[in-house]
């Protein structure tokens, strides 16, 4: 059969177009195709593209093995006394809801491999969608027109952590209830409202019996499905924007390079789908995580020494245990900052400052223009250096939720580390910018360097006079083209004027200042690349060899330390 047989003049076409006729004349997907032409979208190739994949992927994950879950699980906070196989907790009186996470990981066939699949799946989820977003902070892919998919996107993630904490929570272990234990304090220092708050959830004073019934709701239904909707929504945006791609040869801003969605996207998802699968599961079956029989049944006057949360609420475990003891009593009514501060306020701020950067970059850089290129983090040095600034500042809070950990461990004093903590977290953010900025910076020079003087090519040559050079070679086109596919740097010499030419004053000068002071903080420092005429000039200079030139397109990349030659070109 020849390569281009259409498909439906093959064997398996023939017999496809029966039911695929069929379906076509009740839901019209040809012709819907055909409008759209969603099925020859175009999906460019990196690996860093698969990041999001992953989050989808544990996604699916989470719903297939949540509903074999709910075939077991007890929702109820009701008294039981535990019979079941695990002898160590036989004869102990404990809630429905904790016997029946014991049943599931004991007695149910399958049923604790199921539940490690499920926890493993969504502690990858999570790590997989801050992951996926910090790639597309670092190669500025949030710009316009993608800003609304960034605010869906941080959506998903705030409620992937809810998601978490609610599921985390539904076993009634000492370790999950001493987690509820926290949100309760951290709803009751809400000033005013919080003890209302507090008996609105939890029913009554804590713990009640309805909060497990009532997690179990948020977690089985209204999160998944807002979670389920918000992705659908996140995707359908990145079909209709279209996907970003990296720069390169032929790839601009007016189209994408990759894969038609069908076949060669989906093969490729698909398998990828089975690769994440099947990683969760080998992890799942040879990790053992969240091994609530170790716990015992919550008790609100016992906790257990260790207790750590899953690793995606490290950060606010870790802010609530560094923050100094504040209280004040103001309008008759205490203020615990201690409480308030690092629970409530910390990740509002986070969230809020996440949200607002892209705008508040599109304001200091005044662009105003699309992108669909991705720009390499070293070209925005500024904005590469306050995300890993960030982090930094995010990292230290989450090692600060394990201080107890870490001074049994490293045998030191707990205190001391707390103390650290509480330096190290606005310190440490302004030195990690630093250097950061530096590498970027170093980083472009180097860029303008290779471009300008070419590249190394391990080949010494001997004067007439008896000195020694290594020859250099122009970088190969393509390299050429990566390297300098990226804007120049906008003038920031002249300050906007606040007056215009007939000297009227322009709206808001103070904010027009503030502006420019905000862009020269942002174009600090980079690089710009060689002009058209520089860039000429240095290949003419390059190629001027006597003897042996060595051409640039003909793959020669130079001679290695052992003298062989090497090829980088793929
Ligand atoms: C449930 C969580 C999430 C899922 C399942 C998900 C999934 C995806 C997928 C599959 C893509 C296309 C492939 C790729 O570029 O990686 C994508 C693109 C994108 N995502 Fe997400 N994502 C999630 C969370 C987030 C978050 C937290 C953000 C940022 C705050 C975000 C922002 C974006 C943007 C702006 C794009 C377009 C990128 C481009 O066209 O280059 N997403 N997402």
């Amino acid at each position: 059969m020849s390569a281009h047989t259409p498909v439906q003049d093959t064997k398996f076409g023939k017999k496809a177009s029966g039911p695929v006729g069929w379906l076509d004349d009740r839901l019209g997907l040809a012709s819907a195709n055909k409008r759209t032409g969603l099925i020859r979208k175009v999906f460019p190739d990196h690996w860093s593209f698969l990041l999001g994949e992953i989050a989808l992927y544990s996604f699916i994950v989470l719903l297939l093995t949540g509903v074999f879950l709910t075939l077991w699980f007890q929702p109820s906070m009701g008294d039981t006394v535990y019979e079941g196989s695990y002898t160590p907790l036989n004869g102990i009186e404990m809630s429905h809801a904790y016997a029946s996470t014991l049943d599931i990981s004991f007695d149910i066939r399958g049923g604790l491999l199921i539940r490690q699949i499920h926890h493993w799946a969504a502690n990858i989820f999570v790590a997989a969608i801050i992951v996926h977003m910090f790639r597309i902070f670092f190669t500025g892919a949030y710009r316009k027109p993608r800003e609304v998919n960034w605010l869906i996107g941080l959506g998903l993630f705030g409620l992937s952590i809810i998601e978490g904490f609610a599921g985390y929570s539904l076993p009634d272990d000492l370790l999950s209830g001493t987690g509820i234990r926290i949100a309760d304090g951290l709803v009751r220092s809400i000033p005013i409202v919080g003890s209302y708050l507090e008996f609105f959830m939890f029913g009554g004073e804590y713990p009640g019996d309805v909060l497990i019934p009532r997690l179990y709701m948020l977690h089985i239904l209204l999160v998944p499905a807002l979670l389920a909707g918000l992705i659908g929504a996140h995707l359908l945006l990145v079909v209709y924007h279209k996907h970003t791609h990296w720069h390169g040869p032929g790839r601009t801003n007016n189209n994408v390079v990759g894969y038609p969605l069908l076949p060669v996207y989906t093969a490729k998802a698909g398998g990828f789908f089975f690769i994440v699968f099947g990683f969760i599961v080998v992890m799942s079956a040879l990790f053992e995580v969240n091994a609530v029989w170790q716990y015992g049944p919550y008790n609100p006057s016992e906790v257990t020494a260790g207790s750590q949360p899953d690793w995606y609420m490290g950060f606010l475990e870790g802010s609530l245990r560094i923050m100094p003891a504040w209280e004040s009593t103001f309008l008759g009514h205490t203020w615990s900052w201690n409480i308030l501060l690092p629970g409530a306020i910390l990740p509002g701020v986070m969230f809020a400052l996440l949200g607002a950067w892209p705008f508040v970059e599109r304001w200091i850089t005044g662009d105003q223009r699309e992108h669909h290129v991705l720009q390499r983090p070293r070209n925005a040095p500024t904005r590469t250096a306050l995300g890993v600034a960030g982090i930094t500042c995010y990292g230290v809070f989450w090692a600060a939720g394990a201080n107890d950990i870490i001074a049994l461990k490293f045998h030191l004093d707990i205190y001391a580390i707390t103390w650290f903590a509480r330096i190290a977290v606005f310190v440490g953010p302004v030195i990690a910018f630093m250097i950061t900025k530096r590498i970027c910076i170093g980083l472009q020079r180097q860029d303008n360097e290779q471009l300008l003087h070419g590249y190394e090519t391990g080949i010494i040559e001997r004067s007439p006079e008896g000195g020694y050079s290594e020859r250099h070679a122009p970088l190969p086109d393509e390299e050429q083209y990566a390297l300098t596919a990226h804007d120049r740097l906008p003038a920031l010499d002249e300050a906007t004027p606040t007056v215009d030419e007939y000297g009227v004053e322009a709206p808001n000068p103070r904010g027009r200042r503030l502006r420019d002071r905000a862009r020269r903080f942002y174009f600090d420092g980079a690089q710009d690349k060689p002009t058209a005429d520089e860039l000429e000039e240095s290949q003419e200079h390059l190629g001027d060899y006597e003897g042996h030139p060595v051409e640039h397109t003909d793959g020669f990349r130079g001679i290695s330390e052992t003298g062989v030659p090497r090829d980088h070109q793929e």
